[in-house]
């Protein structure tokens, strides 16, 4: 059996999100800040190993670890091992905010972590302090730095912002001539709770495409488990450039990826209408019950997402899912 849908698509990767805490306010996420709904009952380790391995048995070779904030669990480092340690998860990511990271990124990396993608929306440390809620930026460079040293691949996600960021592509691209990560410039989702936001701040990527297009930067081939990032690189510059467009025609039809929230509900895209809850099955700890369920709920796993028409589904914000 394989994770397959209707359309043909296969899912080769797992975002799977092991709280929904997190302590930055970033605007278009969280602005006033994490509120409990006082349910922090989140996927216990051998929860999170029978998730693994049924999702490896169905092909699935990719993990990445979301959150919320993923930092904010004290068994962080027993998670990233229990997902390496599963046959056939060739992959284990995390998305972070990079709090604290100089302390956790060689604990991460010694449990089995490949790659890291640490939210950076500006360069300037006054405006990633107003974006955020925390003057962390130059904590955030360093576990970078760190993280790169240790030999892991590194991403670094920006939202784009009208009213935030969008005259800071030149800065993003002097810091890129000598640091080899690779930067993702994304298109500002509409969510449940940010349409004011959204209506302000929303630009789409397209002229920056075009713009890096016209100054020598090469489009990549995409790999099966990549994200759906349309990348670029340099000779001129040590890192990499992509755009994540999801406005884009066609955006969906490359989806290989599906959601598994912190307390236990699959979601068969970011902007369904509502999660399924797999808990009761998870717990059981079998594997063939819990792989034909799966393969069940994929059957009505859509064709795209209903952004275009302003439907976000059931999501109030990206730390519901871990984006
Ligand atoms: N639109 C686009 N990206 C978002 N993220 C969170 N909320 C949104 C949104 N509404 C991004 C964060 C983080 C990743 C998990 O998702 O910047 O890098
Ligand atoms: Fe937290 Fe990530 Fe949302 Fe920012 S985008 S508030 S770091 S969950």
């Amino acid at each position: 059996m394989q994770l397959e849908d209707k359309f043909g698509r296969r899912f080769y990767y797992l975002r799977l999100s092991i709280t929904d805490v997190c302590n930055f306010k970033c605007e278009y996420c969280l602005p006033d800040g994490y509120e409990s709904d006082g349910d922090r009952h989140f996927l216990t380790v051998p929860e999170i190993r029978q998730i693994a391995q049924s999702f490896s048995n169905l092909g699935t070779s990719k993990i990445r670890i979301t959150g919320g904030e993923p930092s904010l669990r004290k068994d962080l480092p027993q998670i990233i091992e229990t997902c390496a340690n599963t046959p056939g998860i060739e992959h284990v990511a995390i998305t972070t905010n990079g709090y604290k990271l100089p302390e956790h990124i060689d604990s991460w990396v010694d449990a089995g972590l490949n790659s890291m993608n640490v939210s950076i929306d500006s360069l300037d440390p006054r405006l990633f302090n107003s974006i955020t809620g925390h003057d962390r930026l130059n904590v955030i460079l360093k576990g970078i730095d760190r993280a790169l040293a240790l030999g892991i691949k590194v991403k670094v996600n920006a939202v784009l912002m009208r009213q935030f960021n969008h005259g800071e592509l030149d800065n993003f691209l002097n810091w890129l001539k000598t640091t080899p990560v690779t930067l993702r410039m994304i298109e500002l989702m509409q969510t449940g709770d940010n349409n004011a936001f959204f209506d302000k701040n929303h630009v789409s990527g397209e002229p920056i495409k075009q713009q890096l297009l016209e100054s020598g930067w090469i489009p990549k081939i995409r790999e099966k488990t990549a994200g759906p990032a349309q990348e670029f690189y340099h000779p001129d510059y040590k890192g990499s450039i992509g755009l994540i467009m999801p406005y884009s025609k066609d955006f969906c039809s490359s989806c290989n990826r599906l959601r598994i929230t912190a307390k236990g509900k699959l979601h068969l895209c970011l902007f369904a209408d509502q999660g399924l809850d797999i808990r009761h099955i998870i717990q059981q700890q079998d594997n063939e019950l819990l792989e034909n369920e799966l393969v069940a709920l994929l059957g009505d796993k859509e064709a795209t997402h209903w952004l275009h028409d302003g439907i976000t589904g059931a999501t109030k914000h990206l730390a519901m899912l871990g984006g």
